[in-house]
């Protein structure tokens, strides 16, 4: 089904980091809020078969006061984590009911949706299980040559979204290489951005001719 070949989209940071370069290797945790914590894990792990796997209060002194680096402004919170694959970990915090208001996920900073990688199978097996709890759900829709989406909000109205690659079989998904353009490709949007030549080559860097 994907037309494209994955092949022939190389990697130009194949072999061990060049002197200087930044390597990233996937999400590390990804922070989200709920303010009902049993709601969440239902979902998480009842509905959708996401693997619980740190359970915890955050630590007296980071909520308010001059330990706090950011985190939620309340003391001890809950903080859990789950397991969403290729050792990534989507963690929530659970604000106190009625502290705080609920989100706009289309303001700036804040987070649209996410998309978790999963197999055409595991897709299926969500849309079942979304199905057999009653929870409406959107596709699967080709977003994305080869890509298809499923969409779905939890019940914190967090945007979902569920994303598998038929066209490459049954396992893990093979993501960039089937998203990367050539650097023609990517110039033809690009040059809309701007006409400024020595941001455009800085910026196709990382892309084959
Ligand atoms: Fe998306």
């Amino acid at each position: 089904m994907a037309d494209v070949d994955l092949k022939s989209r190389s990697d130009t940071r194949v072999g061990g980091p060049k002197d200087g370069e930044v390597r990233f290797y996937g999400v590390h945790h990804l922070a989200l809020n709920t303010d009902d914590m049993k709601m969440t894990v239902d979902f998480y792990v009842g509905v959708l078969g996401m693997r619980l796997v740190h359970a915890m209060k955050v630590p007296p002194g980071l909520g308010t006061g001059p330990g706090n680096r950011g985190n939620p402004p309340f003391e001890e919170v809950r903080h859990y984590f789950f397991d969403m694959g290729r050792d990534g970990l989507l963690a929530f915090f659970e604000m106190p009911k009625g502290a705080k208001e609920r989100g706009d996920r289309n303001a700036l900073g804040a987070m649209q949706h996410v998309s978790f990688a999963v197999s055409p199978e595991s897709q299926a097996r969500i849309c079942k299980r979304l199905e057999a709890a009653k929870v409406a759900y959107d596709g699967p829709m080709e977003i994305l040559p080869g890509i298809f989406s499923i969409y779905v909000f939890d019940p914190n109205d967090i945007r979902l979204e569920f994303s598998c690659q038929p066209g490459n079989g049954e396992g893990e998904p093979c993501i960039v290489p089937q998203v990367t353009q050539t650097k023609n490709e990517a110039l033809a949007e690009l040059k809309t951005l701007t006409g400024d030549r020595a941001f455009l080559d800085r910026a196709t860097s990382g892309l084959a001719d």
